[in-house]
């Protein structure tokens, strides 16, 4: 099982390219079952969970090629299966989202109930009630969701309990065949929502308002043909961001934009960094200055992003002074504070979703394993900070999410190797 070693202390410095969005590129991918011609998508991150989408798609019968510029060529002209069995949904939640799609297309889908999660329980009950809401029978039948609307679905008003992306863009997906319009309230407002909304517009869709919590979306016969470039990785140029800021440093990410990072770029101000940015690029410096602690509480977007959350942690375990971090999003996403405490971080839990981190002046390196996949960039920054050389156990869940990681941290400047 690989590992990566990192030697601590370089300040991060230099430029790095921001890869394609993996939570942009998995439901863009999902979304291209909705039609039957040929669709072209650029700057899919190269990463475990996008092939994990890719093998799904060629095992309903999707044709799917890589083409020479490594865009990914995908026509699902003709299926072979309307079921998505459970070995690849429980090792990808993200899988669930070609019920939508396969509903509204064919009538008809059997997709594997995701199951639990390291972050939280996770259901997919708001997934459900949309599809009821369009007019399919639901059914949960030996683990498997069997959903079926053999006159087709049927465009309505939708609110949604709770604000969720997946649920969001699996309706959203399924109303862009149904019969009639569909308005959905309470709907999220992801930038990865958004893309998904531009492709789907690309490809002959007639979605508006996302972006904002009521989307609309006109259901059409049919949809067709067209490219499409995925968004560059909010979450990657926010990890990068924080571990240039935790190790005093001064780093420019192209190709990142900074619109759709709004509250983290305001936390790290407070922490002390100097950002700037033009329309394709971030540069943060931190004039090898300690951050100070910022208070962070996750909220749906716009508000700060529980996929940034863990690394925010790790940079406030080195800041000047005490802070508090509040989860709301994900009942169980800090398994990384034990982790970084063995770091020699002082972080204290106060119930399941508080965390009251005392900033020490240095970590100290251990040997650490990675939980999750936003836990395991936690670590790394902490092992960045560190003095002494950290052993990351368990990184094939970093390399669900962060493209050549270890690439990009040496372009910086960092100590970094992977280990087997
Ligand atoms: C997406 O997950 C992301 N995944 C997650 O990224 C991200 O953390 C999350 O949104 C929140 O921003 C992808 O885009 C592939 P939700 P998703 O539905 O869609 C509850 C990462 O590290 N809920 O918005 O599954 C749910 O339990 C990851 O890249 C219900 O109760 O998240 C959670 O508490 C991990 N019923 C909250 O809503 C439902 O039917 C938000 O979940 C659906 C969700």
């Amino acid at each position: 099982m690989d590992k990566l070693q990192i030697e601590g202390g370089p300040t991060l410095a230099g430029s790095i390219k921001v890869s394609g969005a993996k939570n942009a590129a998995l439901p863009i991918l999902a979304a291209t079952l909705l039609t039957e011609k040929p669709v072209v998508i650029a700057n899919a991150p190269h990463l475990h969970d996008v092939t994990t989408m890719i093998e799904l798609l060629a095992c309903l019968g999707v044709e799917v090629m890589i083409d020479e510029k490594l865009r990914v060529q995908v026509a699902a002209k003709t299926l072979m299966q309307l079921r998505a069995p459970y070995e690849l949904v429980k090792t990808m939640r993200a899988s669930f989202l070609v019920l939508g799609p396969l509903l509204a297309r064919f009538g008809r889908a059997e997709v594997s109930l995701p199951g639990g999660c390291a972050i939280g329980s996770r259901p997919v009950d708001q997934h459900l009630k949309g599809f009821e809401a369009l007019g399919a029978s639901v059914e949960v039948r030996d683990g498997y969701v069997l959903a079926e609307a053999p006159h087709g679905l049927k465009g309505t008003d939708i609110y949604m309990d709770l604000v969720t992306v997946g649920g969001t863009q699996n309706i959203m997906m399924a109303a862009c065949l149904a019969n009639g319009t569909t308005r959905l309230f309470n709907a999220a407002c992801e930038p990865e929502i958004v893309d998904l909304g531009n492709f789907l517009n690309e490809v002959g869709a007639k979605v508006t308002g996302h972006g904002t919590s009521t989307i609309e979306v006109q259901g059409v016969d049919a949809l067709g043909s067209g490219s499409y470039r995925v968004m560059p990785d909010r979450v990657e140029v926010g990890t990068y961001l924080i571990a240039a800021a935790a190790t005093g440093g001064s780093i420019t990410l192209r190709d990142a934009e900074a619109n759709t990072l709004g509250a983290v770029l305001e936390k790290l101000q407070q922490a002390g960094a100097h950002i700037a940015w033009d329309d394709n690029q971030i540069r943060l410096d931190m004039g090898g200055a300690r951050p100070r602690a910022v208070d962070i509480e996750t909220s749906p977007y716009p508000g700060f992003p529980t996929d940034v959350q863990a690394q925010f942690m790790a940079m406030n375990a080195v800041a000047e002074g005490t802070s508090t971090i509040k989860e709301n999003i994900f009942e169980n996403r800090f398994m990384h504070v034990h982790e970084l405490n063995r770091l020699g971080a002082k972080i204290e839990l106060h119930g399941s979703m508080t965390a009251v981190i005392q900033g020490v002046s240095r970590l100290r390196a251990a040997p650490v394993m990675a939980t999750d996949l936003r836990a395991s960039s936690s670590l790394v920054i902490a092992a960045l900070a560190a003095s002494g050389t950290t052993i990351i156990d368990r990184i094939y869940h970093i390399d669900r999410g962060y493209e050549t990681i270890e690439e990009k941290l040496a372009q910086l400047g960092a100590k970094v190797r992977r280990i087997s």
